[in-house]
């Protein structure tokens, strides 16, 4: 794991905030739900890329190329974030993936792994928006010890090699820790490829 804190400054958040404004605004926020149980997620999401990350009750997660209820493909991933892949990735080849959160209130996400991915050999890259998230890591088993990480507005995240597939999820945010975004809340992109490469 490799930790960028403050890899955007407040310019680049304001920036980039701006294009996942765009991104929602194309392809709305939706409320997933849990394979099975049909229990609804405490965050919303939406996505943009060739591919996006969704799940609900009857058909679990996946990646697909289009928004479940518009049916309409993503919006392209924002070139500043195709830079930061490039610069920090170490991985010849683009994100195909890039997986919006939105956290308001009480929305948490519990301890899981990225594995609905083909290929774990591209590392999972993340940037944090917004107010602060209480960020919780440990290894490849469940049950391996976690510690917890602080993640504001502005941070990178980068799980990649042996930490690819460490377990990690978000305790809680903590309101009001940040003015980028006026409604409140925290914003979380992550950038995965999906694909193995031919
Ligand atoms: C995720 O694991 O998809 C999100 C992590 C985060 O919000 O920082
Ligand atoms: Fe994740």
């Amino acid at each position: 794991m490799q930790y960028f804190p403050q890899m955007f400054d407040e310019t680049a958040q304001v920036a980039l905030l701006a294009a996942a404004r765009l991104v929602i605004a194309d392809a709305p926020l939706f409320a997933p739900t849990m394979p099975r149980s049909g229990n609804k997620m405490s965050v919303r999401m939406t996505n943009c890329g060739p591919f996006g990350w969704v799940t609900d009750k009857e058909r679990g997660y996946r990646y697909q190329p289009t928004h479940p209820m518009t049916g309409k493909t993503w919006p392209p991933i924002p070139p500043s974030l195709l830079d930061l892949w490039d610069e920090v990735a170490g991985y010849p080849l683009p994100p195909e993936a890039c997986l919006i959160n939105y956290y308001e209130g009480q929305a948490k996400m519990g301890l899981h792994q990225d594995k609905d991915e083909e290929d774990f050999s591209a590392p999972v890259l993340s940037v944090s928006l917004g107010d602060t998230g209480l960020f919780r890591v440990g290894g490849r088993s469940r049950q391996d010890p976690t510690r917890k990480l602080e993640l504001k507005s502005g941070d990178v995240v980068v799980l990649g090699g042996e930490d690819r597939l460490a377990y990690h999820g978000i305790d809680r945010i903590l309101p009001g820790t940040s003015d980028l975004i006026a409604e409140g809340g925290r914003l979380n992109l992550t950038l995965r490829r999906v694909t193995k490469p031919k």
